[in-house]
């Protein structure tokens, strides 16, 4: 609790483009929840040299990303905006939770396993630690509240089970964090293989919907998507993935639930389904793209932002860490 409110705490890897998926899944969750909580939100930029980066363009892309979180709607001035690498505490908190850490939790998650088998000249210890990183971020901050997309659940568990192994050795000392999931776009799949997550690395340039995209792009994307051989529209993930995903989409982006989408569609088939999504699309993300367009331009801005966040962060974080070190019998420094 920051005074009366309950805490909500998340992050997004700097990697790729921030997706339609991202946004759908977890920051349009962020935006909510900063109305009615304390919120602080970071770019987690330790987290992807986990896989190479290109320094130059790695940090082209922070900023980016830093730009495009102010410009869907979070703001600086209501929630705590910071890049994960201007905050020490991060890292000297993973140092303490790894010694809490089983080798065997870390080595079973599935995004472990995932990555170490796309990155298999380059299975690094970082990889392997990552989730311990993630639930330092989460505890460092009393966090109550973590607005996910689903596959990072597995991860959020592993937090929640190292607060409680740590409040039952010493005395209670972390909040244990609740996942913020939506029941619908917890999960949204690439445009080009519908049983495939959408994700911010996929290669192929049509699968995902960048939150920065031309509304020609968007609507080229969604004229493409991949769907089935029958030609009427109905959600049923399991036989018609692709068109449940649209719907999903449309209904995420239009606040219109999915029987009352399924109703309209009535009679008409796919190629409608599609334009109307990918148009609905382009105006929800038509005011970010523009937003983002005068931000990027704003280095100064950007920067101060960056440094008056990472400055609360670490006020906050530092209240956290003194009283780990302290139960854990570290000499006060
Ligand atoms: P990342 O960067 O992969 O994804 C950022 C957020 O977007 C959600 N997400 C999706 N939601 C719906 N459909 C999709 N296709 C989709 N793809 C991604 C993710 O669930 C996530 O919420 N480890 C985290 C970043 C992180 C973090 C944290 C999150 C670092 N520290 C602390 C919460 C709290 C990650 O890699 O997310």
């Amino acid at each position: 609790m920051i005074g009366d409110k309950k805490i909500v705490y998340s992050a997004v890897q700097p990697t790729g483009c921030i997706t339609l998926g991202n946004y759908i899944g977890a920051i349009g969750n962020w935006i909510k929840l900063a109305e009615e909580y304390e919120s602080i939100y970071a770019i987690a930029d330790l987290h992807a040299l986990t896989v190479r980066q290109v320094p130059s363009e790695y940090r082209q892309r922070a900023l980016s990303f830093f730009a495009q979180y102010i410009a869907c709607g979070i703001d600086p001035k209501k929630s705590i905006l910071y890049f994960q690498s201007h905050v020490p505490q991060h890292t000297e908190l993973t140092w303490i939770l790894n010694c809490f850490t089983y080798i065997g939790e870390t080595s079973r998650m599935t995004q472990f396993k995932d990555k170490s088998a796309k990155h298999a000249d380059n299975i690094n210890v970082g990889l392997l630690d990552y989730p311990v990183l993630m639930a330092a971020d989460i505890l460092l901050y009393q966090t109550d509240y973590v607005p996910v997309g689903i596959d990072q659940k597995q991860h959020l568990e592993l937090s929640r089970d190292l607060a409680i192994r740590f409040n039952n050795l010493y005395t209670p000392t972390f909040t244990v964090p609740e996942p913020y999931i939506s029941k619908q776009g917890a999960k949204i799949y690439s445009l080009q293989d519908p049983t495939k997550k959408m994700s911010k690395s996929d290669s192929d340039v049509n699968a995902t919907v960048s939150l920065i995209d031309t509304p020609e792009d968007i609507m080229r994307k969604f004229k493409r998507a991949v769907t089935d051989c029958d030609a009427y529209v109905s959600y049923d993930e399991k036989n018609k993935p692709g068109v449940s995903n649209l719907l999903t989409i449309l209904s995420a982006v239009t606040g219109k639930n999915i029987e009352s989408l399924v109703k309209e569609f009535e009679g008409k088939g796919y190629a409608e389904l599609k334009s109307v999504c990918g148009e609905a699309v382009v105006e929800k993300l038509r005011p970010i793209r523009e937003e983002y367009g005068r931000l990027i331009k704003d280095k100064a801005y950007l920067t101060e932002t960056a440094k008056a966040g990472a400055a609360a962060a670490r006020g906050i974080a530092q209240k956290t860490l003194s009283k780990v070190y302290r139960k854990v019998g570290l000499v006060e420094g």
